[in-house]
Parts: structure tokens; sequence; C-alpha cells
């Protein structure tokens, strides 16, 4: 895995845009379209402020875009403060060009028995397009890529999981309490992250250090997701210096 360190997450942030932002230009050229693999939570923030700021500011457009984001909570109303709908919308889809049709989020409030083919379907729209040109990524102190928690296999597919209590104390702040917060979510399987051509896992602070330490040097193993990534031909993990302080 190769690693990149910047002096912090907002140099990090506004270099990982300027790449994405060549990635989407160098596709509009050749009239084809741009796959983007998403992701939710605090590490991606500034990303996403940067690519709104080169589309106000710099006239970058996202007629070509097409996005997946990795997940979302489940069951959740697409409109409450905590959905990753609401997220996005606010973040980044509202405020660029981007088509209304092409950005993809999985739905929170299928029924139990909608699930399956709502998330086979999912898998089959991103095929369709070729896969995931790029894969934004964050990573849970646990090691969790997507909502693919300890456990998870590599060949794993899109799906509703269990969500590690980890995970759920990390969110209860946002949901005011573990009791509130949810239990399960639907996310994109390590088998799509793995197929996409190029991943890059953005990781901050020094809370992140030593799961980014077991990704990167440490065995290969479902304990750690991220590991997996090992295994991926075209990954970087884009870090602050806190976050790569402990990398040997
Ligand atoms: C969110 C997601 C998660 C987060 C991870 C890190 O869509 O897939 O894997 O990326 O939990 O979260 P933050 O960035 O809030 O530390």
């Amino acid at each position: 895995i190769d690693t990149v360190v910047f002096e912090n997450s907002t140099e990090a942030s506004k270099a990982v845009a300027k790449q994405i932002a060549a990635l989407i230009k160098s596709k509009q050229e050749n009239n084809e379209s741009c796959v983007l693999g998403l992701a939710t939570g605090s590490s991606p923030k500034g990303l996403y402020a940067e690519l709104v700021r080169l589309h106000k500011e710099e006239g970058l457009s996202f007629k070509n875009v097409i996005t997946f984001n990795l997940d979302e909570y489940y069951p959740m109303e697409p409109d409450s403060v905590n959905s990753y709908v609401r997220f996005m919308k606010e973040l980044l889809m509202d405020q660029v060009d981007i088509l209304p049709e092409n950005y993809h989020i999985p739905d929170g409030l299928l029924t139990k028995e909608e699930i399956a083919d709502y998330c086979a379907d999912y898998e089959a729209k991103i095929e369709a397009l070729g896969g995931i040109d790029l894969q934004v990524l964050g990573i849970g102190a646990n090691g969790h890529i997507g909502f693919n928690e300890s456990g998870s296999l590599q060949n794993s597919k899109t799906r509703l999981v269990a969500l590690d209590h980890i995970t759920r104390v990390a969110a209860s702040k946002d949901f005011f309490g573990l009791n509130n917060t949810p239990r399960t979510a639907i996310t994109l399987g390590v088998k799509k992250i793995m197929e996409a051509k190029q991943v890059i896992l953005l990781a901050w602070g020094e809370g992140k250090a030593d799961v980014v330490r077991k990704s990167v040097e440490g065995e290969v193993t479902n304990r750690i997701p991220a590991s997996f990534l090992q295994e991926h031909s075209n990954v970087v993990f884009v870090l602050d210096k806190e976050a790569s302080s402990k990398l040997t």
C-alpha cells in the first residue's frame, strides 16, 4: 500500500480534490462518464468542500460524474439529520451540477424483504458502467471500510450488516446516545471496493494511527478489513502526520 503524508488534512484534501478533478476532466475530454465511489463521515468533508470550491470558482463540472456511496444506516429516513443522503446532498450534490439521477446512496427505507434485490441491483448498476473508476474510503478505528466490519469476507457482497459496538459508540454522539444509534446498515461489499480501478483512503488524526499501521504493515486479515487493500494494485493511503505516526 502506498502512503502519502501531508502536513495536515486540509492540504491533503486539496491534493486529493485536484486529482479527482483531473480524472473527471480527462473523462470529459473522451466523452466518458466518471464513476466515483464515495464515503461519508468526517474524513472526506474537506475533500467535498474543495470539490465544491473547484466547481464554484474554477468551473469544474460534474455533468459526466456518476457516484455510488458506500453505505447508509438501516433503517434511516433520507431527510433525517443523520442520514447519509442528507450528508451528501448538503456537502456535495446540492452544491455542484451533478444530475440528480446520477448519484446513488443506499436506501435506508427498504423493507427487509426488498434489501437483497436492491443490493444486487446496486452492484449491477456499477457493473453496467464498467465498475468504479475511483473509490474514496475512510477507515474505522476498528479497520472497517464502508461498513464492512471485522469478520467481513474479501469477496463479500453489498448487504445488510450489523454494526460493531465500537462503530455504534463512534456514531452515538450524532444520535444522542447509543440507544438511538442504528444497529444495522447497508454497505457496499468488500468485493466491489476491491474491484475499483483506484482506491484513495483518507485518515486523519492520531486516533487512526494504530489501525493505519495494522492495515498497511500487518497481516492481511478479515479482522481488519482495510488490510485487504494490500492486495489491491492501485491504492494509496492519504494521511496527515498524526495518522502516519506509527508507520515504521
Ligand atoms: C462512511 C464509511 C465509514 C467511515 C469510517 C471513518 O461512509 O464508510 O467506513 O469512512 O467510519 O469515519 P470518519 O471519517 O468519521 O472517521
